[in-house]
């Protein structure tokens, strides 16, 4: 079926935190990360199937769901993934709490590549567990891993968080690069969490590769979830595949002290129609949104040359370089919001304040309309600036 990706539909007064929050009324919004897009048909009709039954009762999870995510990873990106290897769970960032109580103890170190989705920062700290940052390096407008700091800095760590591909920088790990990271963290004994919730959101010609694929031994899990990818975010659902025996049993335990192992009956549905019927929604998608990227590229090359995209390979969330606009991050959204009312997510967020993130998951119009603004905003308070 041929989706039409082009169509505006009003998320207004739907009680969504990106459109509806006090700080995005009036706005026009391209942070938090979900899309603008209606979902895929087969999803919808299933979820009109199951409302259309009325009851909505505590969920047993079916054969069928763990089929549909088994076959999915077995055929797109070739992972065999065992089924008492999963464990299910409401969303991966209430599984990172879990795996962070159990796999560090209080005060210990958890490393983390750095820029990175904020809330790798919060739930470390909120865990209180100590942050270990490992910045990249960005290298012609391409985020890399420095291979030397890693080492130095993850030697002392229990835990490593670690995101493929990567928010905010739109990296897609390499076979080689994840084969260095098992390396590194096996050598020093350090626990990976690896979350691959961006996985199905890659550019034409790159391949994501799974972290389990490479990985040579069983100190680690991986999270994966289809909410992102399918546009399902509030229909809250995560698998986290654990090889290991007993640290299966100890995270399926803090899973059910932390109660976040219940899944919702639309949830389920929702990931069962995504995965067996809904590829093709997915293929579109991922053109669409690296036709948005090129366009916004050549625009800001254009129009608006003191912003720089990164160089990315996957993912909907753009990290733009604003030095040269001389602001920080924060100062620019906030003038972006009073004077053209248009929101991006500030780089301080994720532990650098010359990026900005913008959502580019919405129908071209609008990311035309958005830079439109932005373009306005540079010619009056920014250009200017540069040439007195
Ligand atoms: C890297 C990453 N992990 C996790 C999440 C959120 O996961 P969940 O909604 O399953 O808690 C996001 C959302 O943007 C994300 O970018």
């Amino acid at each position: 079926m041929q989706y039409d990706f082009d169509e505006v539909i009003s998320r207004r007064n739907t009680n969504s935190i990106k459109w509806d929050c006090a700080e995005a009324v009036g706005n026009l919004p391209l942070w938090v990360a979900d899309m603008d897009f209606r979902v895929a048909k087969p999803v919808l009709d299933a979820l009109h199937r199951r409302v259309e039954h009325g009851i909505f009762g505590y969920a047993h999870i079916p054969d069928a769901y763990y089929e549909a995510v088994i076959r999915w990873f077995e055929r797109r990106h070739h992972w065999t993934i065992r089924r008492e290897h999963i464990l299910t769970t409401a969303g991966i960032i209430p599984a990172l709490s879990a795996i962070l109580q159990t796999m560090a103890d209080q005060g210990e170190k958890v490393g983390l590549h750095t820029p990175a989705y904020n809330c790798f920062f919060l739930s470390t700290r909120n865990a209180s567990r100590t942050l270990q940052e490992i910045p990249m390096v960005s290298r012609s407008g391409r985020y890399e891993i420095d291979w030397q700091v890693m080492e130095e800095r993850v030697q002392w760590c229990k835990m490593l968080i670690f995101c493929n591909p990567h928010n905010p920088t739109g990296r897609v790990w390499s076979k080689e690069e994840l084969r260095q990271v098992d390396e590194i963290c096996n050598r020093h004994g350090v626990f990976v969490m690896c979350d691959e919730i961006h996985c199905e959101l890659t550019f034409p010609g790159v391949e994501y590769t799974p972290y389990a694929t490479v990985a040579t031994s069983d100190n680690w899990c991986v999270c994966t979830s289809c909410t992102k990818s399918f546009n399902l975010a509030g229909l809250p659902i995560a698998n986290i595949v654990v090889p290991n025996d007993h640290i299966r049993a100890r995270l399926a335990a803090a899973f059910e002290n932390n109660r976040v192992g219940d899944l919702t009956a639309l949830s389920i549905e929702a990931l069962i129609a995504a995965y067996n019927e809904s590829e093709d929604w997915l293929e579109q998608l991922q053109q669409y949104i690296y036709a948005n990227y090129r366009y916004m590229c050549d625009y800001m090359q254009t129009y608006i040359p003191v912003l720089r995209p990164v160089r990315m390979e996957g993912t909907y969330l753009c990290w733009v370089d604003i030095r040269g606009t001389g602001m920080t991050a924060q100062t620019l959204c906030r003038q972006l919001i009073e004077k053209q009312h248009l929101m991006f997510n500030p780089g301080e967020m994720y532990g650098d304040s010359h990026y900005v993130r913008i959502n580019m998951a919405c129908p071209r119009s609008t990311l035309q309309e958005a830079m439109t603004r932005l373009q306005t905003f540079y010619n009056d308070h920014i250009s200017t600036l540069k040439t007195s």
